[in-house]
């Protein structure tokens, strides 16, 4: 399996992603969380993407690029992966193909999770009580879809254009989306 979950903020692609790992055994990549990790740490990747997350901006491509290009040239990619947060905007979805190409592990497809907004500004303001993630405030969370409507949307039709698009109905239950992922995996 080598698929990218694309979805807004709180659609549920870190949570779905980490289910479909276990029952596969392949590894889920989460660019947020290689960022929040390097933030964490303080690492000079982390020093120079805080800004932006804090903000609820993309980190700049030039940056995303080595994180990814270094995430995907581990060993255990070979096994398959889940790709969650990445490709952002169409110049990130085209870096991929080059990566992706000469490590020979070309894509299935990808699965554009589906919300409403009210849902998903809820989910996080909940996630916030729990986790405290900083980017999880409501100014912040709004400008993170803005984001992701006019920089990431745009990402579904470049795969939709190779017919590797599919879509899933991210409202209900975890286990409800669940099933639906799991049949319209079958379908790539
Ligand atoms: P990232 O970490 O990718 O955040 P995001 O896209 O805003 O998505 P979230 O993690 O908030 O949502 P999710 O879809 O994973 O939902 P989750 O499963 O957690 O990116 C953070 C920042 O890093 C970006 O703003 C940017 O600055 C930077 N960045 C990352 N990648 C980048 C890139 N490629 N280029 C440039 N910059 C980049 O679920 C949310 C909550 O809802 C959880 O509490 C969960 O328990 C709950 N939940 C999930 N499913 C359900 C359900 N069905 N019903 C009820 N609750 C549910
Ligand atoms: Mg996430």
């Amino acid at each position: 399996m080598r698929i990218i979950l694309l979805g807004p903020p709180g659609s549920g692609k870190g949570t779905q992603a980490a289910l479909l790992r276990d029952q596969h055994s392949v590894v889920h990549i989460s660019t947020g969380m290689l960022l929040r990790e390097a933030v964490k740490n303080q690492t000079e990747l982390g020093q120079q993407a805080q800004q932006f997350m804090d903000a609820g901006e993309l980190v700049p491509d030039s940056l995303m690029l080595g994180l990814i290009e270094q995430r995907l040239g581990q060993a255990d990619v070979t096994n398959g992966f889940i790709l969650d947060g990445y490709p952002r905007n169409l110049s990130q979805a085209e870096a991929l193909d080059t990566v992706l190409n000469r490590i020979g592990q070309p894509l299935d497809g990808a699965i554009a999770v589906t919300v409403d907004e009210t849902e998903v500004v809820e989910r996080l303001l909940n996630r916030a009580k729990q986790e405290g993630r900083s980017d999880d405030t409501e100014d912040v969370i709004r400008n993170r879809m803005r984001v992701y409507a006019e920089q990431t949307a745009p990402v579904a039709g470049y795969y939709d254009a190779r017919g590797q698009l599919r879509q899933v109905d991210g409202m209900g239950s975890i286990e409800t989306v669940q099933q639906r992922l799991v049949e319209t995996l079958g379908t790539l």
